[in-house]
């Protein structure tokens, strides 16, 4: 081992990102390689803070999450991740991993993604890897695919590559967190564990789905759409796209056998009132990721109307109002 190497303790934190155009299905499992390219946003409410430190005097990995110690499932999730970067890196110590979720996990707001986004830089960082911004979204995607979003802050585009080795698969900033003072609503519905988990679901889609096929042409045609939006700032274009990109993915659910859907009875609440609010001359528009939980996209000016109408619901928790947020960050020990 070189002995130039510290092995200090790196904390790093990740934001979540809600995806506009959905990453539905993966061409390859092993590698994370999805079968379309997708184009999310940075959230600035929601994020996870990891710090990971290389010790030669540990027996195991440990993996310490919102204060307790994870059971052996999450602990060897983390584990096989780590055997990745400990084998890049050419190092063979276990490390300690502590991660605090500042959002609700496994419920449909993305915490996979500003989880394993703040893991890969942690760990890369930790072990002394000295890759670029680029190579840091690919090794984010192998822990999750949706965390190489989260590396940046604004929008952000997961290119899907064709190659089979994934070296051309990747996520880039298309624009800053500055770039568009949007407001996303996350509303919170439940924020309890869902049944299926995105990973599970996409799989289920892909092996089973008749719909599937059509959903991989139709997202490529979006995302087009979307670009176009973002670079006119045609809130109107870009919201209708985002709700018609999410409606298709979970139709695709539908189509799977057995099929499935992420939905509850308030998920319809609120694209009811979504619908209600633009019909009152107000642009919103939603989309959910794999969870019963409501993104709602509106301008800075109509977020206070958007979020008192939405509070009026009964099956309505809690409501997050966030706005474009930024890419990781490491913070100082
Ligand atoms: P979500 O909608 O929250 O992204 P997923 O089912 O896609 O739900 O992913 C949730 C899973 O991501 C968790 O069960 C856990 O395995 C992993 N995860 C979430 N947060 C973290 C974290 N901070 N560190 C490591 N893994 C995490
Ligand atoms: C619906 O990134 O959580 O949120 O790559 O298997 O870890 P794995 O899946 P994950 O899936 C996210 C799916 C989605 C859409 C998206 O974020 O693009």
């Amino acid at each position: 081992m070189p002995e130039h190497r510290k092995f200090e303790q790196v904390t790093a934190k990740a934001h979540a990102n809600i995806a506009l155009i959905k990453y539905w299905g993966k061409r390859d499992e092993e590698l994370f390689l999805p079968m379309n390219s997708s184009l999310s946003v940075t959230l600035d409410k929601f994020y996870t803070e990891t710090s990971v430190q290389f010790c030669g005097k540990l027996k195991k990995d440990v993996f310490i999450f919102n204060n307790n110690i994870a059971d052996e499932a999450e602990t060897n999730k983390v584990s096989n991740y780590l055997n990745q970067i400990r084998k890049m890196a050419g190092v063979e110590r276990y490390a300690m991993v502590q991660s605090v979720n500042h959002v609700p996990t496994a419920a449909g707001f993305a915490s996979s993604a500003s989880g394993y986004a703040a893991l890969a830089s942690a760990a890369v960082r930790a072990i002394d890897l000295d890759i670029d911004q680029k190579k840091l979204t690919q090794v984010a995607r192998i822990g999750s695919g949706s965390a190489c979003r989260s590396i940046y802050g604004g929008f952000v585009e997961w290119t899907k590559g064709d190659l089979e080795d994934g070296s051309d698969c990747y996520a880039r900033q298309l624009e800053n967190e500055d770039y568009w003072d949007l407001s996303i609503l996350a509303i919170q519905l439940s924020a309890e564990e869902k049944s299926l988990s995105s990973r599970a679901g996409m799989k289920l889609t892909v092996d089973t789905s008749p719909y599937y096929e059509l959903w991989v042409k139709e997202a490529g045609k979006d995302l087009a759409t979307l670009k176009d939006a973002l670079r006119h700032k045609d809130f109107e274009q870009l919201g209708q796209v985002t709700e018609s990109n999410a409606l298709k993915m979970h139709a695709t659910t539908l189509g799977a056998n057995p099929p499935h859907w992420y939905w509850e009875p308030g998920t319809i609440s609120v694209m009811n009132q979504v619908r209600k609010l633009r019909d009152s001359g107000i642009p919103a528009y939603f989309t959910m990721d794999a969870g019963p939980n409501v993104f709602v996209l509106c301008q800075q000016r109509d977020k206070e109307v958007v979020e008192q109408t939405l509070l009026t619901l009964k099956e309505v928790q809690k409501i997050y109002v966030c706005q474009p947020g930024p890419g990781v960050s490491y913070l100082a020990k």
